[in-house]
Protein backbone atom coordinates (compact mmCIF):
# COMPACT_ATOMS: atom_id res chain seq x y z
CA UNK A 1 0.00 0.00 0.00
CA UNK A 2 2.32 3.08 -1.40
CA UNK A 3 5.90 3.70 -0.60
CA UNK A 4 6.89 4.20 3.39
CA UNK A 5 7.96 7.42 4.42
CA UNK A 6 10.46 7.44 7.16
CA UNK A 7 9.65 10.67 8.64
CA UNK A 8 9.86 11.56 12.54
CA UNK A 9 6.80 13.08 13.49
CA UNK A 10 6.87 14.73 16.76
CA UNK A 11 4.99 17.47 18.46
CA UNK A 12 7.48 19.52 16.35
CA UNK A 13 5.51 18.00 13.07
CA UNK A 14 2.71 19.51 14.50
CA UNK A 15 3.83 22.77 15.02
CA UNK A 16 5.28 22.70 11.22
CA UNK A 17 1.57 22.44 10.01
CA UNK A 18 0.95 25.14 12.46
CA UNK A 19 3.19 27.19 10.95
CA UNK A 20 1.93 26.22 7.65
CA UNK A 21 -1.64 26.84 8.78
CA UNK A 22 -0.32 30.47 9.68
CA UNK A 23 0.90 31.04 5.53
CA UNK A 24 -2.38 29.55 4.02
CA UNK A 25 -4.27 32.18 6.50
CA UNK A 26 -2.48 34.76 4.63
CA UNK A 27 -3.00 33.52 1.75
CA UNK A 28 -6.99 33.36 1.87
CA UNK A 29 -7.63 36.10 3.88
CA UNK A 30 -10.54 37.91 3.22
CA UNK A 31 -11.41 35.07 0.28
CA UNK A 32 -14.64 34.11 1.89
CA UNK A 33 -13.93 30.58 1.06
CA UNK A 34 -16.24 27.50 1.83
CA UNK A 35 -15.86 24.52 2.64
CA UNK A 36 -18.14 21.17 3.46
CA UNK A 37 -17.08 18.33 4.88
CA UNK A 38 -19.42 14.42 4.64
CA UNK A 39 -18.44 12.12 7.64
CA UNK A 40 -19.04 8.36 6.70
CA UNK A 41 -18.27 5.56 9.60
CA UNK A 42 -17.96 5.60 12.76
CA UNK A 43 -16.98 7.49 15.86
CA UNK A 44 -13.65 7.68 15.50
CA UNK A 45 -14.25 9.27 11.77
CA UNK A 46 -16.25 11.36 13.22
CA UNK A 47 -14.21 12.90 15.93
CA UNK A 48 -10.99 12.70 12.94
CA UNK A 49 -13.38 15.19 10.85
CA UNK A 50 -13.85 17.78 13.98
CA UNK A 51 -9.56 17.80 13.16
CA UNK A 52 -10.08 18.59 10.01
CA UNK A 53 -12.58 21.03 10.85
CA UNK A 54 -10.55 22.49 13.48
CA UNK A 55 -7.42 23.24 10.68
CA UNK A 56 -9.48 24.40 7.98
CA UNK A 57 -10.95 27.04 10.74
CA UNK A 58 -8.01 28.20 11.50
CA UNK A 59 -6.73 28.77 8.26
CA UNK A 60 -9.60 30.46 7.38
CA UNK A 61 -12.04 28.56 5.67
CA UNK A 62 -15.95 28.98 6.50
CA UNK A 63 -17.76 25.69 6.90
CA UNK A 64 -21.18 25.05 5.10
CA UNK A 65 -23.07 22.16 5.06
CA UNK A 66 -24.13 22.98 1.25
CA UNK A 67 -22.00 21.30 -1.27
CA UNK A 68 -23.08 23.99 -3.94
CA UNK A 69 -21.63 26.50 -2.24
CA UNK A 70 -18.50 24.78 -1.15
CA UNK A 71 -15.04 26.09 -2.81
CA UNK A 72 -13.58 22.75 -1.05
CA UNK A 73 -15.56 19.48 -0.55
CA UNK A 74 -13.75 16.50 1.56
CA UNK A 75 -15.40 13.13 1.76
CA UNK A 76 -14.25 11.53 4.91
CA UNK A 77 -14.72 7.80 3.77
CA UNK A 78 -15.76 4.53 5.10
CA UNK A 79 -14.56 1.47 4.06
CA UNK A 80 -16.30 -1.01 7.18
CA UNK A 81 -19.15 -2.33 4.73
CA UNK A 82 -19.34 -2.02 0.83
CA UNK A 83 -22.45 0.06 1.14
CA UNK A 84 -20.99 2.85 2.20
CA UNK A 85 -18.03 2.90 -0.34
CA UNK A 86 -20.87 2.70 -3.08
CA UNK A 87 -22.49 5.56 -1.68
CA UNK A 88 -18.43 7.66 -2.13
CA UNK A 89 -18.09 6.42 -5.76
CA UNK A 90 -21.58 7.67 -6.93
CA UNK A 91 -21.01 11.14 -5.12
CA UNK A 92 -17.92 11.48 -6.71
CA UNK A 93 -20.22 11.07 -9.87
CA UNK A 94 -21.84 14.20 -9.28
CA UNK A 95 -19.22 16.27 -7.51
CA UNK A 96 -17.53 15.85 -11.39
CA UNK A 97 -20.62 17.43 -12.54
CA UNK A 98 -20.41 20.24 -10.29
CA UNK A 99 -16.48 21.18 -11.03
CA UNK A 100 -17.28 21.64 -14.34
CA UNK A 101 -19.35 24.21 -13.36
CA UNK A 102 -17.12 25.73 -10.59
CA UNK A 103 -13.38 24.83 -12.02
CA UNK A 104 -11.82 26.15 -8.43
CA UNK A 105 -13.52 23.97 -6.70
CA UNK A 106 -11.56 21.69 -4.85
CA UNK A 107 -12.40 17.90 -3.65
CA UNK A 108 -10.59 16.19 -1.27
CA UNK A 109 -10.60 12.46 -0.40
CA UNK A 110 -9.32 11.03 3.14
CA UNK A 111 -10.60 8.46 5.80
CA UNK A 112 -10.22 4.08 5.77
CA UNK A 113 -11.27 3.76 2.33
CA UNK A 114 -8.01 5.65 0.87
CA UNK A 115 -6.24 2.83 2.40
CA UNK A 116 -6.63 0.18 -0.07
CA UNK A 117 -4.81 -0.37 -2.86
CA UNK A 118 -7.46 -0.87 -5.23
CA UNK A 119 -9.74 2.05 -4.32
CA UNK A 120 -6.41 4.01 -4.96
CA UNK A 121 -6.13 2.97 -8.33
CA UNK A 122 -9.71 3.20 -9.22
CA UNK A 123 -9.55 7.02 -8.13
CA UNK A 124 -6.46 7.70 -10.27
CA UNK A 125 -7.56 6.02 -12.99
CA UNK A 126 -11.34 7.26 -12.91
CA UNK A 127 -11.84 9.84 -11.22
CA UNK A 128 -8.92 12.79 -12.51
CA UNK A 129 -10.94 15.29 -11.01
CA UNK A 130 -9.80 14.61 -7.25
CA UNK A 131 -7.36 17.11 -5.82
CA UNK A 132 -5.99 15.91 -2.61
CA UNK A 133 -6.19 11.88 -1.14
CA UNK A 134 -4.92 11.35 1.80
CA UNK A 135 -5.43 8.38 4.76
CA UNK A 136 -5.65 7.62 8.39
CA UNK A 137 -2.33 7.92 9.41
CA UNK A 138 -1.26 11.58 7.96
CA UNK A 139 -4.37 13.41 8.49
CA UNK A 140 -2.60 16.15 10.59
CA UNK A 141 -1.14 16.99 7.39
CA UNK A 142 -3.58 18.60 5.26
CA UNK A 143 -2.28 22.08 5.89
CA UNK A 144 0.90 21.15 3.93
CA UNK A 145 -1.06 18.91 1.17
CA UNK A 146 -3.45 22.03 0.84
CA UNK A 147 -0.08 24.51 0.24
CA UNK A 148 1.14 21.93 -2.21
CA UNK A 149 -2.06 21.46 -4.16
CA UNK A 150 -2.19 25.46 -4.11
CA UNK A 151 1.71 25.76 -5.00
CA UNK A 152 1.71 23.07 -7.91
CA UNK A 153 -1.65 23.27 -9.28
CA UNK A 154 -1.75 19.43 -9.39
CA UNK A 155 -3.67 16.50 -7.81
CA UNK A 156 -1.95 16.01 -4.03
CA UNK A 157 -2.09 11.96 -3.31
CA UNK A 158 -0.35 11.57 0.21
CA UNK A 159 -0.47 7.76 1.57
CA UNK A 160 1.42 6.12 4.06
CA UNK A 161 0.93 2.55 4.45
CA UNK A 162 2.03 2.14 8.95
CA UNK A 163 1.41 4.82 11.32
CA UNK A 164 4.43 6.69 12.88
CA UNK A 165 4.18 8.75 15.95
CA UNK A 166 1.35 10.38 17.19
CA UNK A 167 0.57 13.91 16.72
CA UNK A 168 0.21 15.95 19.55
CA UNK A 169 -1.80 19.67 20.23
CA UNK A 170 -3.17 20.15 16.77
CA UNK A 171 -6.60 22.59 16.53
CA UNK A 172 -9.70 20.28 16.21
CA UNK A 173 -13.78 21.67 16.32
CA UNK A 174 -16.22 20.40 18.62
CA UNK A 175 -20.10 19.95 18.25
CA UNK A 176 -21.42 20.29 20.87
CA UNK A 177 -19.28 22.74 23.86
CA UNK A 178 -20.33 20.62 26.37
CA UNK A 179 -18.95 17.07 25.60
CA UNK A 180 -15.89 16.06 23.25
CA UNK A 181 -14.64 12.86 22.10
CA UNK A 182 -11.19 12.12 22.87
CA UNK A 183 -8.83 9.06 21.34
CA UNK A 184 -7.03 7.02 23.64
CA UNK A 185 -5.82 4.80 21.00
CA UNK A 186 -5.29 4.06 17.54
CA UNK A 187 -5.68 0.57 15.30
CA UNK A 188 -6.47 -2.71 16.20
CA UNK A 189 -4.51 -6.00 16.69
CA UNK A 190 -7.70 -8.35 16.29
CA UNK A 191 -8.36 -8.89 13.00
CA UNK A 192 -11.81 -10.43 13.14
CA UNK A 193 -12.42 -12.35 9.96
CA UNK A 194 -15.30 -10.24 8.79
CA UNK A 195 -13.08 -6.89 9.41
CA UNK A 196 -11.09 -4.66 7.51
CA UNK A 197 -10.42 -2.11 9.81
CA UNK A 198 -6.94 -3.69 10.76
CA UNK A 199 -5.97 -2.96 7.29
CA UNK A 200 -6.69 0.45 6.95
CA UNK A 201 -6.10 1.81 10.53
CA UNK A 202 -2.95 -0.39 11.44
CA UNK A 203 -1.60 -2.09 14.50
CA UNK A 204 -2.74 -0.60 18.60
CA UNK A 205 -0.95 2.22 19.98
CA UNK A 206 -2.35 3.81 22.77
CA UNK A 207 -1.66 7.81 23.65
CA UNK A 208 0.09 8.32 26.56
CA UNK A 209 -1.46 9.15 30.00
CA UNK A 210 -0.29 12.51 30.24
CA UNK A 211 -1.54 13.46 27.21
CA UNK A 212 -4.77 12.08 27.62
CA UNK A 213 -5.35 13.79 31.07
CA UNK A 214 -3.93 17.21 29.89
CA UNK A 215 -6.62 17.06 27.08
CA UNK A 216 -9.21 16.07 28.71
CA UNK A 217 -8.35 18.72 31.68
CA UNK A 218 -8.31 21.57 28.77
CA UNK A 219 -12.13 20.32 27.45
CA UNK A 220 -13.28 20.66 31.25
CA UNK A 221 -11.65 24.11 31.69
CA UNK A 222 -13.22 25.04 28.17
CA UNK A 223 -17.08 23.69 29.27
CA UNK A 224 -16.45 20.21 28.69
CA UNK A 225 -18.83 17.77 30.91
CA UNK A 226 -18.84 14.48 29.08
CA UNK A 227 -16.09 13.29 27.24
CA UNK A 228 -16.34 9.71 25.01
CA UNK A 229 -12.69 7.93 25.62
CA UNK A 230 -12.69 6.01 22.12
CA UNK A 231 -10.58 3.50 20.61
CA UNK A 232 -11.67 0.43 18.38
CA UNK A 233 -10.30 -1.62 21.66
CA UNK A 234 -10.50 0.14 24.44
CA UNK A 235 -10.11 -2.63 26.77
CA UNK A 236 -6.33 -3.53 25.60
CA UNK A 237 -5.72 0.03 25.86
CA UNK A 238 -1.89 0.92 27.51
CA UNK A 239 -0.18 -2.19 26.96
CA UNK A 240 2.64 -1.52 24.64
CA UNK A 241 3.47 2.04 26.32
CA UNK A 242 6.82 2.53 28.15
CA UNK A 243 5.36 2.49 30.99
CA UNK A 244 2.76 -0.19 30.58
CA UNK A 245 -0.95 0.53 32.52
CA UNK A 246 -4.34 -0.97 31.76
CA UNK A 247 -8.11 1.17 30.79
CA UNK A 248 -9.23 0.51 34.42
CA UNK A 249 -6.38 2.22 35.51
CA UNK A 250 -6.80 4.97 33.20
CA UNK A 251 -10.44 5.39 33.97
CA UNK A 252 -9.98 6.12 37.65
CA UNK A 253 -7.67 8.49 36.40
CA UNK A 254 -9.76 10.08 34.10
CA UNK A 255 -12.73 9.96 36.92
CA UNK A 256 -10.53 12.13 39.45
CA UNK A 257 -10.88 15.38 36.69
CA UNK A 258 -12.34 17.85 38.68
CA UNK A 259 -15.69 19.42 36.79
CA UNK A 260 -16.08 16.58 34.57
CA UNK A 261 -19.49 15.17 35.12
CA UNK A 262 -19.68 11.63 32.99
CA UNK A 263 -17.43 9.49 31.03
CA UNK A 264 -18.20 7.22 28.27
CA UNK A 265 -15.77 5.02 26.48
CA UNK A 266 -16.01 2.57 23.10
CA UNK A 267 -15.45 0.13 21.54
CA UNK A 268 -15.02 -2.78 24.42
CA UNK A 269 -14.37 -6.16 22.97
CA UNK A 270 -15.46 -8.85 25.60
CA UNK A 271 -12.58 -10.91 25.27
CA UNK A 272 -10.67 -8.40 27.33
CA UNK A 273 -13.40 -6.72 29.25
CA UNK A 274 -11.64 -7.44 32.62
CA UNK A 275 -12.54 -8.00 36.45
CA UNK A 276 -10.40 -4.97 37.25
CA UNK A 277 -12.51 -2.90 34.61
CA UNK A 278 -15.96 -4.16 35.75
CA UNK A 279 -15.13 -3.05 39.17
CA UNK A 280 -13.29 0.59 38.24
CA UNK A 281 -16.98 1.25 36.03
CA UNK A 282 -18.81 0.45 39.21
CA UNK A 283 -16.71 2.38 41.67
CA UNK A 284 -15.77 5.12 39.16
CA UNK A 285 -18.96 7.45 39.63
CA UNK A 286 -18.71 9.75 36.65
CA UNK A 287 -18.32 6.44 34.39
CA UNK A 288 -21.41 6.15 32.67
CA UNK A 289 -24.44 3.55 33.48
CA UNK A 290 -23.73 1.83 29.78
CA UNK A 291 -21.31 -0.30 28.05
CA UNK A 292 -21.17 -0.91 24.20
CA UNK A 293 -20.51 -4.98 24.18
CA UNK A 294 -20.67 -5.77 20.89
CA UNK A 295 -21.25 -9.76 20.51
CA UNK A 296 -21.14 -9.95 16.72
CA UNK A 297 -22.97 -13.54 16.33
CA UNK A 298 -24.69 -15.88 18.58
CA UNK A 299 -23.24 -19.67 17.83
CA UNK A 300 -19.86 -20.16 19.43
CA UNK A 301 -19.32 -22.06 16.13
CA UNK A 302 -19.61 -18.86 14.01
CA UNK A 303 -17.50 -16.61 16.63
CA UNK A 304 -14.68 -19.17 16.19
CA UNK A 305 -15.04 -18.28 12.73
CA UNK A 306 -14.99 -14.53 13.47
CA UNK A 307 -11.95 -15.25 14.97
CA UNK A 308 -13.60 -13.58 17.65
CA UNK A 309 -12.04 -15.35 20.96
CA UNK A 310 -15.24 -15.88 22.82
CA UNK A 311 -18.06 -18.67 23.32
CA UNK A 312 -21.82 -17.64 23.74
CA UNK A 313 -21.76 -19.02 26.73
CA UNK A 314 -18.58 -16.89 27.91
CA UNK A 315 -20.32 -14.10 26.59
CA UNK A 316 -23.30 -14.23 28.32
CA UNK A 317 -20.93 -14.67 31.54
CA UNK A 318 -19.51 -11.84 31.07
CA UNK A 319 -22.86 -9.92 30.90
CA UNK A 320 -24.14 -11.43 34.10
CA UNK A 321 -20.66 -10.62 36.06
CA UNK A 322 -21.47 -6.70 34.39
CA UNK A 323 -25.18 -7.03 35.64
CA UNK A 324 -24.07 -8.31 39.14
CA UNK A 325 -21.58 -5.01 39.31
CA UNK A 326 -24.07 -2.64 37.88
CA UNK A 327 -27.82 -4.03 38.13
CA UNK A 328 -29.17 -1.62 35.77
CA UNK A 329 -26.71 -0.65 33.16
CA UNK A 330 -27.57 -0.37 29.52
CA UNK A 331 -26.17 -2.92 27.37
CA UNK A 332 -25.79 -2.06 23.60
CA UNK A 333 -24.10 -4.19 21.41
CA UNK A 334 -23.33 -4.82 17.35
CA UNK A 335 -24.79 -7.97 15.88
CA UNK A 336 -23.66 -9.37 12.16
CA UNK A 337 -25.68 -11.13 10.14
CA UNK A 338 -25.41 -13.92 7.33
CA UNK A 339 -21.79 -14.80 8.29
CA UNK A 340 -20.09 -17.18 5.70
CA UNK A 341 -21.48 -20.57 6.42
CA UNK A 342 -24.27 -19.33 9.35
CA UNK A 343 -26.71 -22.12 9.57
CA UNK A 344 -30.78 -21.29 10.85
CA UNK A 345 -29.46 -22.83 14.02
CA UNK A 346 -26.84 -21.05 14.26
CA UNK A 347 -28.84 -17.50 13.65
CA UNK A 348 -31.23 -18.81 16.37
CA UNK A 349 -28.35 -18.92 19.00
CA UNK A 350 -27.94 -14.75 18.03
CA UNK A 351 -31.65 -14.23 18.70
CA UNK A 352 -31.09 -16.27 21.92
CA UNK A 353 -28.79 -13.79 23.28
CA UNK A 354 -30.92 -11.10 22.14
CA UNK A 355 -33.50 -12.29 24.18
CA UNK A 356 -31.02 -13.21 27.43
CA UNK A 357 -29.46 -10.28 27.33
CA UNK A 358 -31.92 -7.23 26.93
CA UNK A 359 -29.93 -4.85 25.05
CA UNK A 360 -31.42 -1.61 25.74
CA UNK A 361 -30.16 -1.04 21.78
CA UNK A 362 -28.65 -3.02 19.01
CA UNK A 363 -26.63 -2.33 15.43
CA UNK A 364 -27.44 -4.84 13.51
CA UNK A 365 -25.97 -5.34 10.12
CA UNK A 366 -25.64 -7.44 7.19
CA UNK A 367 -22.35 -9.33 6.50
CA UNK A 368 -20.63 -7.37 3.79
CA UNK A 369 -17.70 -9.20 2.33
CA UNK A 370 -14.63 -6.99 1.88
CA UNK A 371 -11.72 -8.19 -0.11
CA UNK A 372 -8.62 -8.94 1.36
CA UNK A 373 -9.63 -9.93 4.79
CA UNK A 374 -10.18 -13.59 5.35
CA UNK A 375 -13.73 -14.15 5.94
CA UNK A 376 -14.45 -12.92 2.03
CA UNK A 377 -13.02 -16.40 0.68
CA UNK A 378 -14.53 -18.60 2.90
CA UNK A 379 -16.84 -20.80 1.83
CA UNK A 380 -20.49 -21.43 2.36
CA UNK A 381 -21.73 -17.57 1.75
CA UNK A 382 -25.10 -16.90 3.03
CA UNK A 383 -27.60 -16.18 0.35
CA UNK A 384 -28.86 -12.66 0.01
CA UNK A 385 -32.69 -13.46 0.41
CA UNK A 386 -31.83 -15.67 3.56
CA UNK A 387 -29.86 -13.07 5.15
CA UNK A 388 -32.73 -10.83 4.35
CA UNK A 389 -35.24 -12.46 6.32
CA UNK A 390 -33.03 -13.47 9.61
CA UNK A 391 -32.05 -9.54 9.55
CA UNK A 392 -35.49 -8.51 9.53
CA UNK A 393 -36.44 -10.85 11.72
CA UNK A 394 -34.06 -9.84 14.23
CA UNK A 395 -34.57 -6.52 13.63
CA UNK A 396 -38.28 -6.75 15.31
CA UNK A 397 -36.86 -8.49 17.70
CA UNK A 398 -34.26 -5.79 18.76
CA UNK A 399 -36.91 -3.23 18.20
CA UNK A 400 -39.63 -4.93 20.77
CA UNK A 401 -36.71 -5.61 23.20
CA UNK A 402 -35.80 -1.59 23.18
CA UNK A 403 -39.42 -1.25 23.72
CA UNK A 404 -39.58 -3.24 26.19
CA UNK A 405 -36.44 -1.68 27.94
CA UNK A 406 -38.10 1.86 27.41
CA UNK A 407 -41.22 1.07 29.27
CA UNK A 408 -39.44 0.30 32.12
CA UNK A 409 -38.60 3.96 32.22
CA UNK A 410 -41.88 4.83 32.69
CA UNK A 411 -42.86 7.39 35.68
CA UNK A 412 -39.14 7.03 37.06
CA UNK A 413 -36.55 10.09 37.56
CA UNK A 414 -33.71 10.18 35.39
CA UNK A 415 -30.84 12.71 35.05
CA UNK A 416 -30.61 13.92 31.25
CA UNK A 417 -27.75 16.06 29.74
CA UNK A 418 -29.75 18.70 27.54
CA UNK A 419 -27.46 18.67 23.66
CA UNK A 420 -29.25 20.78 21.56
CA UNK A 421 -33.40 22.27 20.81
CA UNK A 422 -35.83 19.71 19.01
CA UNK A 423 -35.90 19.48 15.73
CA UNK A 424 -39.77 18.77 15.03
CA UNK A 425 -40.94 21.26 18.54
CA UNK A 426 -38.54 23.93 19.55
CA UNK A 427 -40.54 24.31 22.90
CA UNK A 428 -38.88 20.67 23.95
CA UNK A 429 -34.97 20.03 24.52
CA UNK A 430 -33.43 17.00 23.50
CA UNK A 431 -30.71 15.07 25.47
CA UNK A 432 -29.46 12.04 26.98
CA UNK A 433 -29.98 9.82 29.91
CA UNK A 434 -26.46 8.44 31.64
CA UNK A 435 -28.31 5.13 30.03
CA UNK A 436 -27.34 6.91 26.52
CA UNK A 437 -31.48 7.18 26.54
CA UNK A 438 -32.49 9.88 24.20
CA UNK A 439 -34.94 12.16 26.33
CA UNK A 440 -37.31 15.13 24.88
CA UNK A 441 -38.54 17.53 27.47
CA UNK A 442 -40.25 20.96 27.97
CA UNK A 443 -37.32 23.49 29.34
CA UNK A 444 -35.66 26.25 28.81
CA UNK A 445 -33.30 27.05 26.20
CA UNK A 446 -30.30 28.46 28.49
CA UNK A 447 -30.93 25.03 29.79
CA UNK A 448 -28.66 23.69 26.84
CA UNK A 449 -25.31 22.02 28.35
CA UNK A 450 -26.47 21.60 32.02
CA UNK A 451 -27.96 18.72 33.49
CA UNK A 452 -31.25 18.41 34.99
CA UNK A 453 -33.57 15.47 36.95
CA UNK A 454 -36.65 14.80 34.61
CA UNK A 455 -39.92 12.64 34.84
CA UNK A 456 -40.24 9.83 32.53
CA UNK A 457 -43.81 10.30 30.80
CA UNK A 458 -44.03 8.81 27.72
CA UNK A 459 -42.21 6.08 26.07
CA UNK A 460 -41.54 5.21 22.72
CA UNK A 461 -39.39 2.62 21.20
CA UNK A 462 -36.55 5.36 20.31
CA UNK A 463 -37.00 7.97 22.94
CA UNK A 464 -38.64 8.85 25.77
CA UNK A 465 -40.42 12.16 26.73
CA UNK A 466 -40.70 14.05 29.78
CA UNK A 467 -40.61 16.80 32.39
CA UNK A 468 -38.26 18.52 34.23
CA UNK A 469 -38.67 18.81 37.80
N1 LIG B 1 -19.86 -6.71 7.50
C1 LIG B 1 -20.85 -6.30 8.33
N2 LIG B 1 -20.62 -5.68 9.48
C2 LIG B 1 -19.34 -5.42 9.81
N3 LIG B 1 -18.80 -4.83 10.89
C3 LIG B 1 -17.46 -4.80 10.76
N4 LIG B 1 -17.12 -5.41 9.61
C4 LIG B 1 -18.27 -5.80 9.00
C5 LIG B 1 -18.57 -6.48 7.79
N5 LIG B 1 -17.61 -6.89 6.97
C6 LIG B 1 -19.61 -4.33 12.01
C7 LIG B 1 -19.26 -5.04 13.32
C8 LIG B 1 -18.53 -3.98 14.09
C9 LIG B 1 -19.21 -2.72 13.57
C10 LIG B 1 -18.45 -1.46 13.80
O1 LIG B 1 -19.34 -2.95 12.20
O2 LIG B 1 -20.46 -5.39 13.97
O3 LIG B 1 -18.65 -4.12 15.49
FE1 LIG C 1 -12.74 -4.89 13.51
FE2 LIG C 1 -12.63 -6.85 15.34
FE3 LIG C 1 -10.88 -4.80 15.47
FE4 LIG C 1 -13.46 -4.36 16.06
S1 LIG C 1 -12.04 -5.70 17.20
S2 LIG C 1 -12.14 -3.08 14.73
S3 LIG C 1 -14.51 -5.76 14.64
S4 LIG C 1 -11.02 -6.32 13.85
Amino acid sequence: MGERKEIKITTVEAKRQMDIIAQLSQHIKDKNLKFCISTFGCQMNAHDSEKIQGMLKQIGYIETDKEAEADLILYNTCCVRENAEKKIFGKLGYLKLLKRKKPDLLIALCGCMMQQDVVLENLKKNYRHVDIIFGTYNLYKLPELLQTRFETGKAVIDIWDSHQDIVEDLPSERKYPFKSCVNIMFGCNNFCTYCIVPYVRGRERSRKKEDILNEIRTLVADGVKEIMLLGQNVNSYGKNLEEPMTFAQLLREVNAIEGLERIRFMTSHPKDLSDELITAMAECEKVCNSLHLPFQAGSSEVLRRMNRHYTKESYLELVRKVKEAMPNIALTTDIIVGFPGETDEDFEETMDVVRQVGFSSAFTFIYSKRTGTPAATMEDQVPEDVTKERFNRLLDLVNSMQADYMHTFLEQEVSVLFEEVNKQNPELLSGRTSEGLLVHAKADHSLIGQTRAVKITENKTHYLVGTCL
